[in-house]
C-alpha cells in the first residue's frame, strides 16, 4: 500500500518549489468559492431560513454561508436515504469501488485546492493541510483495496450437509449518520467512505468549522457516480441537529469523531429504541514518556511537534509529557527553548509552524484557561493571547501541576502541554493507565527492552517509540491503524485498518438445500 505523501515525495524529487507554487496559486484560486451561500445536498437542495457562517481563524473573515438544517429537511433526507441505500447496494461491489476510485483520482487532481481551502477553513499550514488531504486520499485508496481483497466480504462457507450449499454474505445496515470533526478533513472523508463503499447510504453532518471542504467533497462523490439518494450533506450546529439525526429510528448506525461528552450523548440517543452500531472516536489525553535513556534531541523535537502541531488540536496531540527525574531539568530547558522558537502566525506563510486556534470558542476557552487551570501550575512559557486579528495564542508549557489537576486529566484541545516529573517509567505507565482515555502515546528511550515493556503494559491504542516527526501523532493509513481504547473509542477497530469496513456490515448466512 502506497501512502500519498505529496510533500515528502515532491521534496525528495527536487520539487519543493513546485509544491509551494501550486499551493500558493491555490490560495488565490479557491477565493472563487468564498462570499457565496451553499445549500444542503439531499435529493433537492434546500435553502433554510437560518444560516451558519464559515469563519476563517486566520483573520475572522466570513468565507461562506451554509444552511442550518431544519428538523423537516433532516427527516426528509433520512427518509430518502434510508430506502435509497438499496439501489446503491445493488451496484456490484467492484463497480462501487470503481466509483470511489474515480472520486479519489479527482481528489488527487485537486489536492492543492483542497489543501488551500483547509488553510482558510481550519487554519492548517501547508504541510499539515496537504498531509490531511493525503490522508483522505489514502483512506479512499485503502478502503477500495480492502473491498477488493476481501471480495466484497462475500464468502462461501462450505457444506453443512451433502445436499446443501452455504455462504456468508456481509450486507449493509442501511443508513449511517456521519458526524465529523473540524480538525481533519480526512476523518470526515474516511468516515463517509467506509459506510458508503460497503453499500450503505450516508448522511454527513460536518463540523461547522469546515463545511466548505466537505461540501465540495460530497459534490465530487456525486460527480464520480455515487447515487444521489445514497449521500447527503446536511450542515448545522451539532447541538441543534445532532439529536434529531441520532435519535431517528431510520438511521441504522452512527459514526462519530469528536469530544467525549458529545460521543456519550450520541451513544445514549442512538440506542434509545434498541441496539445499533455506534462507531466513535472520542478524543484522548495522549502522553509521551521520556526515559533517562532517551535521545533528548529526538525527544524534544518529537514532543514539540506533537504538542503544538496544528496548535494542539489533534486527537493524537500529546498534552502530557512524563520525564524521568534524572534528565528532567535538562529536558525542560531544551523543550522550553525549542517551544519559544516556534513561529506562530498566518498559516499561509511558509515559515509558520503554529496556526491560530480554530474558532472564537477555542480562543475564549484558551483565554479562560490562562486565568484558571493553567495557573494551577508553574507556567514556563505561553499562556498569552497574541495582539492581532484572528485567533492567535501562544504555545504553553506548564509544570508542577497536581496529579488530579484539570488539565492533567482532561482533553483540552489547545496548544498547552503539562510536564510531569517521574521516578520511573512504570510510574508514568501506571498514571497513563489510570486515565479515562487511551488513544495515542509515545516513548523516547534507546533501550529496546524499555519500549517493549511500554508497548506491553500501556492501555493505549496507537503507540510509538522514538518518533521525532511527532511523538504521538501522524498515523499513516494502512500501516498505522488509528484506534482508541477505553473512552477514546467504542469498537477497538482502527480507521485505515484491515478490520474497519466490517463494522458497517451485518452478516447474512445463506443456505440452499438441493
Ligand atoms: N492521523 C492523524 C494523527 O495520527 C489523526 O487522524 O495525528
Amino acid at each position: 500500500f502506497y501512502n500519498e505523501n505529496t510533500y515528502i515525495k515532491m521534496k525528495a524529487s527536487g520539487k519543493e518549489d513546485e509544491f509551494d507554487k501550486k499551493y500558493e496559486e491555490a490560495l488565490e484560486s479557491v477565493k472563487g468559492y468564498f462570499g457565496k451561500e451553499y445549500p444542503n445536498i439531499i435529493i433537492n437542495d434546500v435553502n433554510e431560513e437560518k444560516k451558519i457562517k464559515d469563519i476563517s481563524p486566520i483573520d475572522e473573515s466570513e468565507l461562506a454561508e451554509f444552511q442550518l438544517a431544519s428538523k423537516e429537511s433532516i427527516e426528509r433526507a433520512i427518509d430518502i436515504l434510508s430506502s435509497g441505500y438499496k439501489k446503491w447496494f445493488q451496484v456490484p461491489y467492484d463497480a462501487r469501488v470503481n466509483i470511489i476510485e474515480k472520486a479519489l483520482r479527482m481528489l488527487q487532481e485537486r489536492k492543492f485546492e483542497f489543501a488551500a481551502l483547509l488553510t482558510y477553513e481550519n487554519g492548517k499550514n501547508r504541510y499539515e493541510a496537504m498531509g490531511d488531504v493525503d490522508e483522505a486520499i489514502d483512506f479512499m485508496k485503502y478502503y477500495s483495496m480492502s473491498m477488493i481483497e476481501n471480495h466484497g466480504f462475500i464468502k462461501f462457507t462450505g457444506k453443512a450437509y451433502e445436499n446443501e450449499e452455504s455462504m456468508s454474505f456481509m450486507k449493509p445496515y442501511g443508513l449511517f449518520a456521519v458526524i465529523s470533526p473540524f480538525n481533519f478533513f480526512s476523518i470526515g472523508v474516511g468516515m463517509t467512505t467506509g459506510p458508503l463503499i460497503t453499500g450503505n447510504a450516508v448522511l454527513l453532518k460536518p463540523s461547522s468549522d469546515i463545511p466548505l471542504s466537505l461540501y465540495l467533497f460530497v459534490r465530487l462523490l456525486i460527480e464520480a457516480g455515487v447515487n444521489k439518494d445514497a449521500i447527503a450533506f446536511v450542515s448545522g450546529t451539532g447541538s441543534l441537529i445532532g439529536d434529531i439525526i441520532t435519535e431517528n429510528k431510520k438511521v441504522s448506525g452512527v459514526v462519530f469523531t469528536g469530544s467525549r461528552d458529545v460521543g456519550l450523548r450520541i451513544f445514549k440517543n442512538a440506542t434509545k429504541y434498541g441496539p445499533k452500531p455506534v462507531i466513535t472516536e472520542m478524543g484522548g489525553k495522549d502522553a509521551v514518556i521520556i526515559s533517562d535513556k532517551a535521545d533528548l534531541k529526538k525527544a524534544v523535537e518529537g514532543c514539540v511537534r506533537s504538542s503544538f502541531g496544528f496548535a494542539g488540536q489533534k486527537c493524537s496531540a500529546s498534552s502530557l509529557i512524563y520525564v524521568h527525574e534524572k534528565i528532567y531539568d535538562e529536558f525542560i530547558e531544551k523543550f522550553v527553548e525549542r517551544t519559544k522558537s516556534i513561529k506562530v502566525g498566518d498559516p499561509r506563510e511558509k515559515s509558520t509552524f503554529m496556526n491560530p486556534v480554530v474558532n472564537k470558542d477555542a480562543y475564549e476557552k484558551y483565554k479562560k484557561m490562562c486565568e484558571t487551570y493553567f495557573k494551577e501550575g508553574k507556567i514556563l512559557t505561553g499562556a498569552r493571547i497574541m495582539d492581532r486579528k484572528g485567533y492567535y495564542v501562544e504555545p504553553t508549557v506548564i509544570t508542577d501541576l497536581k496529579p488530579d489537576s484539570y488539565i492533567v486529566r482532561n482533553e483540552i484541545f489547545l496548544p498547552a502541554v503539562a510536564i510531569i516529573k517521574v521516578k520511573s517509567i512504570d510510574d508514568a505507565i501506571n498514571d497513563i493507565n489510570s486515565m479515562d482515555y487511551g488513544l495515542t502515546g509515545g516513548i523516547f528511550t534507546e533501550d529496546p527492552e524499555e519500549y517493549q515493556h511500554y508497548f506491553e503494559s500501556v492501555d493505549v491504542g496507537v503507540v510509538y517509540a522514538n518518533r521525532a516527526a511527532g511523538a504521538s501523532t501522524g498515523a499513516m493509513v494502512g500501516s498505522q491503524p488509528f484506534v482508541g481504547w477505553k473512552l477514546s473509542g467504542s469498537t477497538g477497530k482502527g480507521t485505515g485498518s484491515f478490520y474497519y469496513l466490517t463494522q458497517f456490515l451485518r452478516e447474512q448466512s445463506i443456505t440452499i438445500a438441493h
